[in-house]
């Protein structure tokens, strides 16, 4: 319990990653072009024949874990369809159902259906990654969704982006990724009174802050 709701994170930075701008400007240089893995190629056929099926908007839910963003988010919106993404079997497997038809569980790595989103020409009107991984030691900037070669896609798959973090430090890094890339941020601090996540809610359960970036083409 944390009774003055400050993090939990431990991390070695105190501030905003000195190599992030250097890093982003070099992953916006040039096309990340690791070769997709079979089973993202699947994952893709899987949300191709979704969308055919589909004509309302498309809403991301990356980095989903169990699905329970996903299935709330289908339920606010009904006539959107909602994919959410993760590498995790274990995860998806404990997705507890709901009512709502309009979503759908994927099993893949985002940043490869992300990829192949953007080369199909995909774009999505909402955009959400709820607590990614943190990777709060220094070292570990490149694991960081804004430190990744593939973080430029994010723009291209267009929508209002939408992250949080229990980390005020991994907001700010990629609202200041975000504003290289052209897009307008704003970062705030969340209150959780109905938590979007499993991850949310036992944040919100500790009493930790909790914050967002939101990001968007102006
Ligand atoms: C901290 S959990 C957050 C899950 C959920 N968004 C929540 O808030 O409860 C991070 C999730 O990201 C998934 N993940 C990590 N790297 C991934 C990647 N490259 N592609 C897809 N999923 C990934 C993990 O399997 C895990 O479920």
């Amino acid at each position: 319990m944390n009774r003055e709701g400050s993090t939990n994170v431990h991390s070695n930075q105190s501030s905003i990653h000195d190599d992030l701008a250097r890093l982003v400007q070099k992953h916006m240089a040039s096309t990340w072009q690791e070769p997709t893995p079979p089973h993202d190629r699947e994952a893709m056929k899987e949300i191709i024949a979704l969308l055919k099926a589909h004509k309302g908007p498309l809403i991301l839910d990356s980095f989903c874990g169990t699905g329970m963003s996903t299935a709330k988010l289908a339920s606010q919106q009904p006539k959107a369809l909602v994919i959410g993404i993760d590498k995790s079997a274990d995860r998806l497997r404990r997705h507890v159902h709901t009512q709502s038809r309009n979503y759908h569980l994927i099993r893949g790595n985002c940043e490869h259906i992300w990829a192949q989103m953007v080369s199909a020409n995909v774009v999505c009107a909402q955009h959400y990654l709820l607590y990614p991984n943190p990777w709060p030691k220094k070292a570990h900037l490149k694991r960081r969704i804004h430190g990744h070669p593939s973080f430029p896609l994010l723009k291209q798959l267009g929508g209002a982006i939408e992250v949080r973090s229990n980390w005020k430090i991994y907001v700010d890094e990629f609202a200041a990724a975000s504003q290289l890339l052209g897009l307008d941020t704003q970062v705030e601090s969340l209150s959780a009174t109905d938590p979007l996540t499993l991850f949310e809610r036992k944040y919100a359960a500790n009493s930790e802050n909790l914050w967002v970036c939101r990001a968007a083409l102006a």
